[in-house]
């Protein structure tokens, strides 16, 4: 979720479309020819399946009505750009109506690495592919849904279900853990971290825990949640989640797992 930016929208032409410039494209190329070689073993079948399906350039960035046109066909989403603030009514409507909001402007080249808010790789290369999984689509639908329904003081709430699946999910697979998360395969030293390293917790996932869990932004995740199968993420589409909230709230918080501030 989006809230302080340093950078500036850039903003599309009547047919949708961007200018970007050679530097711009050339940051694509080399953000993707990065990250491809390091999704084998990583990312999950259904990602690199999906990743597949959109035949997303390695030259330039993709136009958001080229990236609408392959959800569209597969489940009814689009991709719509956003400024870089927008509030947490505006994402819960968007996913609820199957339009994901996407920044549209792409990293500067001192930030290749390490990122301070999601630019248009992470939007694109991490979240857009998985939109085309109907058990994806229908969760990240249902989320918006319950989203708008809810009471603005359980929206932080709601921000960490997101956080521990959509953006930082991994999936237990009979070839070994994997991960779905846009935060994790769009994000080379992530994707080796929370697969490969000893430091993170690997819970199994439960949609009160993850409520329960707080999460910064700015680091490397200390808690990953791992669902079994896609088919979780459909299920608690169908749950009640202002009962889960309701619950987490009973529970309290979990005392962080991470050193320093809380960012959510
Ligand atoms: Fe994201």
């Amino acid at each position: 979720m989006k809230n302080n930016s340093t950078y500036t929208a850039r903003m599309p032409d009547a047919r949708g479309y961007v200018g970007y410039t050679d530097e711009e494209n050339r940051m694509w190329h080399d953000l993707i020819s990065t990250q491809l070689p390091c999704l084998e073993g990583r990312a999950c079948d259904e990602y690199i399946r999906a990743l597949e399906r959109m035949e997303f350039s390695r030259d330039r960035i993709p136009q958001l009505p080229e990236v609408s046109a392959v959800l569209r066909d597969h489940t009814g989403w689009c991709v719509v750009p956003v400024p870089a603030l927008i509030s947490f009514s505006t994402i819960f409507e968007l996913l609820a109506s199957r339009r994901f909001p996407a920044a549209t402007f792409i990293r500067n080249r001192d930030e290749m690495s390490y990122l301070r808010e999601p630019d248009i790789f992470h939007e694109i290369f991490g979240h857009t592919p998985l939109l085309t999984d109907q058990r994806f689509a229908t969760f990240s639908e249902a989320y918006g849904k319950a989203g708008l329904a809810a009471d603005p003081a359980d929206h932080a709430m709601l921000a960490r279900l997101f956080w521990f699946t959509v953006e930082f999910g991994l999936i237990r697979t009979a070839a070994g853990l994997r991960s779905y998360g846009a935060g994790i395969v769009s994000s080379p030293g992530e994707l080796c971290y929370a697969l490969e390293s000893d430091e993170p917790q690997r819970k199994q996932f439960d949609p009160v825990d993850a409520l329960r869990t707080p999460y910064r932004i700015d680091i490397f995740q200390s808690i990953y949640f791992t669902i079994d199968s896609f088919d979780e993420l459909y299920d608690l589409a169908r749950q009640d989640l202002p009962a889960h909230i309701q619950e987490a709230r009973r529970q309290g918080m979990h005392a962080p797992a991470y050193p320093h501030r809380e960012s959510a």
